[in-house]
Order: C-alpha cells, then structure tokens, then sequence
C-alpha cells in the first residue's frame, strides 16, 4: 500500500507501520460474468490482507499518523475485522490498544483480537452500543478514538483500494464498483481517489467515472432505505441483524458522504437476504477460488439482483469487492 505514499499522509523520512497491506489481487471470473450477463467482473480479494480483510489498510494509515503525533493508546468500536486490524497495528507500533466488539462478533474474529495482545471488551448489542463505550473510555484515559471516520486517516489508507483496482486495470476504472457497505469508509475513500486521479491527470480527462453500488442485508440496511428515499442523511436501522457482521452498522456516521457518493456517480443500492448472502457467498467462493467472506456474498448477490432488475446493463464491466475471509467467520 504505501507503494501510494506521494498520496498517501507520511511526512518525508517517516517510517509507516506497515505489515505487507494492500497490493491484493484482482482476479477476473468470465465464467460467473457470463452467468450473470455482464460483459467483465473482476474480484478484488481483500481477505488476504493481514488479519484477513481490507480494514489493514485503514489502520496502517492511521496507527502510523498517531503514532507520529505520540499517542498513549487506541481505542476503537468494531464490527469485528478494524478490531483484529487495529490490534495488529497497534502491537507493531508498540501502542496499547482497547477494542469494544458485539459479543455476537464471530469467534475467529476474537480469537485474533486477543492473540494480538489488545484489551478485548465484548458489548451486548451492535457497534453503536460499543461506539458509546468506547467514546467514554477514551474521554477518561485519553487513548485515541479510531472509530470510522472520526479520524482522518483510515480513509486515506482504505483509498488505495481504488488506485489499486485503477492500475490492475491499465489505468482505467470500471463501470461499476460494488462495496458491501457497513460504515461505508471503503466507499468513501475509493471515490474520492477516483476524483483525485482524475483532476491530478492520472486518468484521461474524459474518463467515465465508475457508477458506486452499496451492497446491504435486509436485515441491516439503512444506507439503501435512504438511497431509495433519494435522502441526503440515513436514519438509524431499528434492531440490525445479519450474519455479515461487518455491515451491521445501523447509523453509519459517514451517510451523508456515502449518499452523495451514490448521487454524484449515478451509482444504487439494494439490499438482499440472509440466504441470498449464504448461497452468494457460496457461489462466490466455487466461481473463483476465493475464500469469500458473507460480505462478498453480499455485494455479488445484489450485482446479480440489479442485473436481473434491468439496473446493470449487459456491457457492464463491474469490480466486486471480497472485502474479508471465509476464514474469520467459520467455527
Ligand atoms: C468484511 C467486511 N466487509 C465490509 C465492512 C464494511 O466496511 P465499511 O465500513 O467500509 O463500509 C466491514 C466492516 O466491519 C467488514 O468487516
């Protein structure tokens, strides 16, 4: 990842804290694009970042700022992978870090957290209720919060997806991007990199830019109510479930963004089952070889929805992020 660092926040001579994240590769599938009825899809394997999903990125940006700027220890509210993340960031950076997690976060998950040394605090409920735990537990021992978008650097780090994607495509972008949408960071960062290239000259002028897809669960969707609402903020999702646990964010503090994310690219977002994700996630793994995590069942159950409902059109050259492992939620 740091490959990007002329864009990426490092002062000259700065070591980052990095442990090999990023540089993750793009596989294409004709096979399941033929299937779907698509003209390309290529699969951006996220899982094999260290500690299995493209939280890595994120943290490595902001452990190696915080670090720089000399503070006493992190704190952070997950939905399970930014904890794992964090704790390896933090153990590198020799920064203590305290994590507050569902307590329903799947064990692999955990088992990481702890093996990396962090302060693991389970929460009964969802990532708001250990967002407020964790928020109170900063204000008292002065560690630093590194919730989603509270700080400026994880999406800094999380951009690189998107410059990635770029240059494993010959320095041109897709017509869609598909991002299973939690706290929606990841989106985030990678259109407003898209936008950087475009007006630094890294792409042609006239580039198209991509159309961003927010990917849900039914059961935990309050990005795609408000899309579908054509609203510029998302109210809280009431009692959000879902075996993807990594989009069970039910009040994204980043909606405003993601929205006009969606907006701006004339992008969509859909929603889809519990069991249109197990058999997606399935589907997904059989169909290229990767290790698909729930979430990247997700986002390749709603492409096939949208191409169904006439909303991806036949020539669509479509990326699909497999933003995690299989690996972290099989127990
Ligand atoms: C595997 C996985 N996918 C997707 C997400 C959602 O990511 P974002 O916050 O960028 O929307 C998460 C967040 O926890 C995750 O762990």
């Amino acid at each position: 990842m740091w490959r990007y660092a002329a864009v990426l926040p490092l002062r000259s001579g700065e070591r980052p804290v990095g442990l090999g994240e990023g540089a993750t590769p793009m596989h294409e599938v004709p096979a399941l694009a033929r299937e779907l009825g698509i003209a390309r899809l290529w699969v951006k394997d996220e899982g094999l970042n260290p500690t299995a999903s493209f939280k890595a990125r994120g943290m490595s940006a902001a452990v190696t700022r915080a670090k720089a700027l000399g503070v006493p220890g992190f704190v952070v509210p997950t939905a399970g992978n930014a904890g794992a993340a964090l704790a390896a960031y933090g153990a590198a950076a020799g920064i203590p870090v305290r994590v507050y997690a569902p307590a329903s976060t799947p064990p692999p998950i955990l088992a990481t957290i702890r093996a990396l040394g962090a302060d693991l605090q389970l929460v009964d409920g969802h990532i708001g209720d250990a967002g407020r735990q964790s928020r109170a537990f900063a204000a008292e021992r002065g560690f630093f919060d590194v919730s989603t978008l509270r700080e400026p650097y994880r999406i800094e780090g999380k951009k690189t997806m998107g410059l990635e994607l770029a240059e494993q495509l010959g320095w041109t972008l897709p017509t869609h991007v598909i991002y299973p949408t939690g706290g929606g960071t990841g989106l985030i960062g990678m259109w407003k990199v898209f936008r950087e290239m475009r007006d630094g000259g890294w792409l042609a002028r006239d580039v198209r830019m991509p159309r961003m897809v927010v990917a849900q669960a039914d059961g935990c969707a309050p990005m795609v109510r408000a899309f579908r609402e054509r609203a510029d903020r998302a109210t809280p999702w009431e009692d959000p479930q879902t075996l993807a646990s990594g989009l069970r964010v039910p009040g994204p503090l980043g909606d405003r963004l993601i929205l006009r994310a969606l907006y701006e690219s004339q992008g969509d977002a859909a929603s889809v089952s519990e069991q249109a994700i197990r058999e997606g996630t399935m589907r997904l793994s059989l169909a290229s070889g990767v290790d698909a995590a729930p979430e990247g069942g997700c986002a390749l159950a709603v492409l096939e929805l949208l191409v169904r409902a006439g909303r991806i059109a036949a020539d669509a050259e479509v990326v699909l992020f497999n933003t995690g492992s299989g690996a972290s939620y099989r127990f």
